[in-house]
């Protein structure tokens, strides 16, 4: 790059997109056939959507960053959150200040388009916490001898569930699919779990090798890895007992041929509660982190316990998102948030050393980080032992996602 800062735009219809794909094998590594035509599509809508920024030295293209329209729960409630993928910089541009400044109006662009969170999987961590994101959640993959889902555990209590009707589906059927699994989520109080919009979704699912199955209230999907020595599940999502046994029934079913069952689940999957032993272990653990681009909306947007009780003094610094700054209260009751200016909040001076934290912090907070673990690590001071305590109540929670971007 030359010593002159890069010009960061929004991508257009009219920008050569091979430049963007060479950016992407050359910071990814190769793909092609079916993989390349994915790109192309996801790019022309990301594109059309003004979700896709490049950086740009004269005409030539350094860097390019995109989100992803998405919705995320947050204790069974539901928010847009902008999922950001294919951040990459030119391997000669690297280590120069061009991620940070793409990073920089990417968030800027998600505030503009009115998303309250933002999501993503960070390759390496610093670019992004400069930018506000904290380590938040994580995709958990476990794995299981397919011959211990063979024979699930009966249920200790009467479980009164038909097993449900299970039908094969495929692309034509994402907005079906995704109305499931939002309900399932709400029903379960899930936090941390996405939907892509339906565009996203269809393109997903059209792969002749990815095998689902839907049910009123679950879903499966399931692909063959390694050859056909092991299966891959990236959803088994059910809303009742009955659900949840069918779909890993059919997994089940594959025990014959696959010695080895690996699945993206929540860290409270009930496959753990399903097998006669304790077989099914941690395999592998995806970081992903969180930033809280408009507090106000975040808050008032996730679902909290309903018996939660909260009333805080919060002082929040955030350069980047500047209307998150400020002396706030926060308040969470029957299952709500709020985040008032605290000069509204009428009659009630402020504490002298309230709770404070940056945009990480608060990032942390909002998935379920406990403070006492947020001062530890430098990432809040002041408040009160009670606070904490009310805090900790209102925001708990493992988050966890099943899809990767
Ligand atoms: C990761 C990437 C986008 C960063 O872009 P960049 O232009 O090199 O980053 P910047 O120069 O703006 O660096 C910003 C900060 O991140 C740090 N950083 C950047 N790349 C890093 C890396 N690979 N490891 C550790 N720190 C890194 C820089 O040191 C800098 O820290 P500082 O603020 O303390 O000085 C770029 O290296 C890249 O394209 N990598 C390959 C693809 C990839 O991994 N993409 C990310 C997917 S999540």
């Amino acid at each position: 790059m030359t010593a002159q800062q890069p010009e960061i735009r929004g991508l257009t219809a009219a920008d050569d997109l091979e430049p963007l794909l060479d950016l992407g094998r050359r910071s990814f590594g190769a793909f092609g056939g079916a993989a390349r035509q994915r790109r192309l599509a996801d790019a022309r809508e990301s594109i059309a959507a003004g979700r896709h920024l490049g950086a740009f030295d004269g005409g030539r293209l350094l860097g390019a960053a995109k989100f992803f329209e998405m919705v995320q729960w947050w204790h069974g409630r539901s928010l847009p959150m902008a999922g950001v993928a294919n951040v990459v910089v030119a391997p000669e541009e690297r280590g120069r200040g061009v991620g940070k400044a793409m990073m920089t109006a990417l968030v800027a662009e998600m505030a503009a388009q009115g998303y309250p969170l933002s999501v993503l999987y960070p390759a390496t961590a610093t670019v992004y916490r400069r930018v506000g994101y904290e380590l938040a959640g994580a995709q958990y993959q476990v794995s299981v001898p397919a011959r211990s889902l063979r024979s699930l555990l009966p249920p200790d209590v009467p479980v009164d569930e038909a097993p449900p009707g299970l039908r094969r589906v495929g692309p034509e059927d994402a907005p079906e699919i995704d109305a499931v699994v939002a309900r399932v989520h709400e029903l379960g109080r899930a936090c941390g779990p996405v939907i892509f919009d339906t565009g996203v979704s269809r393109r997903q699912l059209d792969d002749e090798d990815l095998f689902c199955y839907l049910a009123p209230d679950g879903f499966l999907a399931y692909s063959w890895s390694g050859g056909h020595s092991e299966i891959r599940v990236y959803n088994a999502v059910a809303g009742s007992a009955a659900t949840a046994r069918a779909l890993w029934s059919v997994v089940a079913s594959h025990d014959s041929m696959a010695g080895t069952v690996r699945a993206f689940v929540g860290p409270a999957d009930p496959v753990s509660w399903l097998t006669r032993e304790p077989d099914v272990s941690l395999a592998r653990h995806y970081p992903w982190m969180l930033r809280v681009v408009d507090a106000e909306a975040a808050i008032a947007g996730r679902g909290f316990p309903a018996s939660a009780q909260a009333a805080v003094t919060l002082r929040l610094g955030d350069e980047l998102c500047a209307a998150n700054a400020g002396l706030w209260r926060l308040a969470v009751s029957g299952g709500k948030g709020a985040l008032l200016r605290h000069a509204a909040v009428p009659a009630s001076p402020p504490p002298a050393t309230p709770l404070t934290m940056g945009a990480r912090g608060f990032a942390a907070l909002y998935a379920g980080t406990p403070v006492a673990a947020l001062r530890l690590a430098g990432l809040a001071a002041g408040g009160d032992p009670a606070g904490d305590a009310a805090l900790d109540g209102a925001f708990a929670a493992t988050a966890f996602m099943l899809d990767y971007f």
